[in-house]
């Protein structure tokens, strides 16, 4: 990478001034709770499907948490990078459009770059919106402000999307690294397994059964020595599904009691 007006460097953690964390939210940031937490026999079809609610509760943005890219970039990349592991795959669970899954692909992209290495990864969003689903297959979106993002994020935009005068459409290596379906992660997964796994602005709709019960699905496809990320969620879950703070990094956590696990 040439100089510093054109490289992203890495990424910052939350809270620091070049962090995206450290602006005010975007005025699409709206935070929305289920009026009662939903329990897993719940038709979620109200709260997730229908459009005038979901408008609240699929909302979701490019970068929009500072705290996962840093858990991306400074704990899981890292400990990928040490381990034997060829590919590193991630997941968002509840991804609504994409945006997140793509922010995590850009991240992931220009760690691999820095580290100097070929860029082996896949990003997995699945959400239970078909809308959303479709949106993010097509991986366009309006353009966001320039003013809402932090230095390093915008030229990660311009890096590895196509930002245009109304619209931002993500390039070729990012809709060749991402894949999208349908999934209710109530379900136990089956199909991949993932060093890294996000469940951001999820959990807190779920009461504590549902909670528990997601939690142990998405341990159920975790990489010994990755990580989950969980927002939203119970301490006493957190304790219950055996997990520890993994880092400094907020709502990151790895299994087991220790920092050795098999890699
Ligand atoms: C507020 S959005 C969060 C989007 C993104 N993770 C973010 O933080 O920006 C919550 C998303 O979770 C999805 N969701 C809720 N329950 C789900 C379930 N059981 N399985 C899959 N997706 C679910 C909703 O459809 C919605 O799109």
């Amino acid at each position: 990478m040439a100089d510093d007006k054109t490289n992203p460097g890495r990424f910052s953690p939350a809270g620091r001034a070049d962090g995206p964390a450290a602006r005010p939210p975007a005025p699409d940031a709206i935070s929305c709770r289920a009026t009662n937490p939903l329990s897993l026999q719940d038709n979620l079809s109200k709260v997730f499907l229908d459009e005038r609610q979901a408008k609240a509760t699929t909302a979701t943005r490019l970068f929009r948490s500072g705290e996962i890219f840093a858990a991306l970039a400074k704990v899981a990349l890292p400990a990928f990078f040490a381990s034997k592991r060829a590919k590193f795959t991630m997941w968002s669970a509840g991804c609504s459009s994409g945006e997140e899954v793509y922010s995590m692909a850009m991240i992931a992209l220009n760690e691999f770059a820095r580290a100097g290495r070929r860029p082996v990864m896949e990003a997995f969003g699945t959400d239970i919106n078909p809308r959303r689903i479709a949106e993010a297959r097509r991986g366009a979106y309006i353009r966001p402000s320039k003013d809402a993002f932090s230095r390093n994020c915008w030229l990660l935009l311009e890096r590895y999307a196509r930002v245009g005068q109304h619209q931002v459409a993500m390039g070729g290596e990012l809709l060749a690294s991402c894949r999208f379906s349908l999934f209710d992660m109530r379900t136990r997964p089956k199909k991949h397994t993932f060093f890294f796994i996000v469940c951001n602005h999820v959990l807190q709709y779920y009461d504590s059964a549902g909670q528990r019960h997601i939690i142990e699905n998405l341990k159920a496809v975790l990489n010994p020595g990755g990580y989950l990320y969980l927002e939203g969620v119970t301490e006493a879950c957190i304790a219950g599904a055996g997990l520890r703070k993994a880092g400094t990094v907020p709502n990151l956590f790895a299994v087991g009691p220790d920092g050795r696990e098999a890699r």
